[in-house]
């Protein structure tokens, strides 16, 4: 009997894991919280020199036209490792390699309101 018990809190726990995970998993394994606080950073942190909407300010736009013709590669590698010598500093002990990619993804799409 208690041997049933555990086998089936095992299962329940199980599937639990596997489905408490994957939302938003197709896009990349952030979890939905860090993929908002992420878009708020883009929109505020980076919003404060690109323009509150991107559309540039100190620092150029970032809206997918203006992006278009960029590599993701390039821009993960600017983000990453900033510019020297301009005022885009390098976001490498902010932002794990995953969130770059995830965000260069989101710039080069439109990035959705940070609500
Ligand atoms: C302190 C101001 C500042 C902040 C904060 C900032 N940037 Fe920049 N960024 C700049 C400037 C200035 C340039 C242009 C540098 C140059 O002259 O090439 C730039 C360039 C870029 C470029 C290259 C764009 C292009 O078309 O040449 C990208 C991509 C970029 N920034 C992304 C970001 C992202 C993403 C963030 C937030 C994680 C961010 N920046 C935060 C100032 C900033």
């Amino acid at each position: 009997m208690r041997k049933w018990e555990t086998s089936a809190g095992a299962t329940l726990a199980l599937i639990f894991a596997l489905f408490a995970h994957p939302v938003g998993a197709q896009e990349s394994s952030l979890t939905p919280a860090r993929q908002k606080e992420l878009i708020y950073l883009l929109r505020q942190d980076c919003g404060s020199c690109h323009g509150l909407t991107l559309e540039g300010g100190l620092g150029p736009t970032l809206l997918p036209k203006d992006l278009a013709d960029k590599s993701e590669e390039w821009l993960r590698e600017v983000i990453l490792n900033g510019i020297p010598e301009t005022a885009m500093p390098p976001w490498r002990s902010l932002l794990a390699e995953p969130e770059v990619d995830w965000l260069v993804k989101m710039m080069k799409r439109g990035v959705p309101d940070a609500k």
